[in-house]
């Protein structure tokens, strides 16, 4: 695995892999890497020759009161992991490096689509993600870039951002890899306390009640929303921020369900914020 921490380096190597006719994939991360991250590396092995991995804590995608300071870091323990797991370009610039002229003056946004869902409760967080996943695009030049299902609603909008503006990449979603109790991986979870983990369970059991009632025959949105808020209600430490039902490119909400809709919750439990969505009766998803 090659290790770089410059735009010049990273083009340098590219055009070496370019040069051997390597299709190239990549996995734009935040590092703190778990199995979910890797999981996106077998992804882009299978589809690409040369698998580059960024690991960069973006400021841009963080609001004034969110965790930028304290997001856990470990570079070290990060370039390990992807080596191990076939990673071929590690990635890790510095903020510097990344915004030489302080943060950027033109950025990406998506008016609409990175309002609702999560973007109501972080005011400029997708185009903070937009911007420096074009930047990424720009240097690592892929054929395909890997991101998860579990942030949907970012996975939605990269694919529109780059079908909108013609980056020749193709977008490939990765299913949600979670630990055996069924919670998400997160670089987050870190945060949680013993009972904090526990209500955080309620997160995947609330989507998972009301996937069972849609599976039983009940399509109304309400009802499987109603369902996954008495499920999530149970937990002390937990302050909901939404559960909605939502058609998967257009990110509206629905108020009938069809299989393959998603539904999404976002809640904050105990200080740290958690998301995680299932897609309704896919037996191909999960
Ligand atoms: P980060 O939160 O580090 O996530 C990097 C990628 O890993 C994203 O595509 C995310 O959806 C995926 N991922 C995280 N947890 C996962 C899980 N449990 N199962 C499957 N995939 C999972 O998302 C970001 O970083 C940033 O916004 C980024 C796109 C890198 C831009 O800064």
């Amino acid at each position: 695995m090659i290790r770089v921490a410059t735009r010049e380096a990273l083009r340098a190597s590219v055009a070496e892999a370019r040069r051997k006719g390597h299709r190239i994939g990549f996995v734009p991360t935040m590092g703190y890497l778990h199995e979910g991250h890797l999981s996106l590396i077998d992804e882009a092995r299978t589809r690409a020759d040369t698998v580059v991995i960024s690991v960069f804590v973006n400021p841009l995608q963080f609001g004034p009161q969110e965790d930028l300071a304290r997001y856990p870091r470990d570079l070290e323990r990060d370039a390990q992991l992807v080596a191990a797991r076939g990673g071929d370009i590690l990635f890790a610039p510095s903020v510097e490096e990344m915004y030489p002229h302080g943060n950027a003056a033109v950025v990406v946004t998506a008016p609409g689509l990175a309002d609702r869902l999560c973007g109501a409760f972080r005011p400029g967080h997708f185009q903070g993600v937009l911007t420096v996943v074009a930047k990424l695009f720009h240097l690592v030049t892929p054929d395909i870039a890997v991101f998860g299902r579990k942030d949907f609603q970012q996975y939605v909008l990269i694919r529109r951002m780059a079908a909108d503006l013609d980056f020749p990449v193709e977008v490939v979603a990765a299913p949600i890899v979670r630990d055996v109790d069924g919670l998400a991986l997160s670089s987050r979870n870190v945060y949680l306390s013993a009972a904090e983990r526990e209500d955080a369970l309620l997160l995947s059991r609330s989507l998972r009640a009301a996937d069972a009632e849609f599976r039983a025959g009940f399509t109304e949105a309400a009802r499987l929303i109603a369902k996954a808020r008495a499920t999530l209600a149970a937990g002390r430490t937990v302050s909901l921020q939404y559960v909605e039902l939502v058609d998967t490119s257009s990110l509206d909400a629905v108020s009938q369900a069809r299989a393959g809709d998603v539904l999404a919750v976002a809640a904050i439990v105990g200080s740290t914020r958690l998301i995680d969505n299932i897609a309704l009766h896919d037996d191909a998803q999960e």
